[in-house]
């Protein structure tokens, strides 16, 4: 049922039926068609509206955080060719964003995105403080990068897809706004069962190779993954956009 049929419902009822038939619209789930939110909450502490974005450069930008460590490995794997077109999806505080401009040159452009106001915010004072002119801060949605049909090379996402809520709705976008050949490159925890530290088990929804089934469902290959670096905390999946 879609969702503008359960709202007419919903409008001609008194309130002790809605909250009934509420009830079994929930257990009914998303309407027909929407793709069910599969990491609820994940994105809380970004969305605030007083999200203290110096406390997240802090955490995000220091050398015990391996991806902040080997972030010029990780940039070197990307493989990025001058005049490359790049889509940071979920870029943060953007501490990628610096290297990324400088590997696809004054020919190429990063498109920065991110779902929070505040991050998108401090994106847009990052860049105009460094002048980086190839640069185009981009507001995310939560289900969609919101890019034009074959208007990237390469989209890299760096421990983002496990705060993706609605991941095969952001990977269908995705393939539309890659070109055909172009590539989908995704750094994220290792997140191994009796393993890995209680917090990832916690917070990072799934491993390596649910990861790598999700992608391969929405339509990708895989490719050969570059050589990132030391990571051992994080794995880099590489994928081809057919
Ligand atoms: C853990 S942070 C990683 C930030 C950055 N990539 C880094 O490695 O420092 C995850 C980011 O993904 C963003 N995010 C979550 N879902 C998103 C979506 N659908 N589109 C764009 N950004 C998203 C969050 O707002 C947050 O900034």
């Amino acid at each position: 049922m879609s969702a503008a049929a359960r709202c007419a419902i919903l409008r001609g009822m008194n309130r002790c039926r809605i909250r009934a038939l509420a009830l079994c619209l929930c257990l009914l789930g998303p309407p027909t068609g929407a793709e069910q939110n599969v990491a609820p909450g994940a994105n809380r502490h970004y969305l605030g509206p007083r999200v203290a974005v110096e406390t997240w450069v802090r955490r995000f930008e220091t050398e015990s955080r391996e991806v902040y460590a080997e972030r010029h490995a990780i940039v070197a794997a990307l493989d990025l060719a001058p005049g490359a077109r790049v889509a940071d999806v979920g870029a943060g505080t953007g501490l990628f964003v610096p290297l990324l401009a400088h590997a696809v040159g004054s020919s190429g452009r990063v498109f920065a995105l991110d779902i929070a106001p505040a991050f998108v915010a401090h994106l847009r004072e990052r860049v105009a403080a460094h002048g980086l002119d190839n640069v185009s801060v981009v507001p995310g949605e939560a289900d969609a990068v919101p890019l034009p049909p074959a208007s990237i090379d390469v989209a890299f996402l760096c421990n983002v897809y496990h705060h993706l809520e609605y991941p095969q709705s952001v990977l269908a976008s995705l393939k539309s706004a890659l070109v055909p050949g172009g590539r989908l490159v995704v750094v994220d925890f290792e997140r191994i069962e009796g393993v890995s530290p209680r917090w990832i088990l916690g917070h990072v929804r799934a491993g390596r190779e649910v990861v790598a089934a999700e992608i391969a469902r929405a339509g990708f290959l895989p490719a050969p993954a570059g050589h990132a670096g030391m990571l051992t905390q994080n794995y880099l999946l590489s994928f081809t956009r057919p």
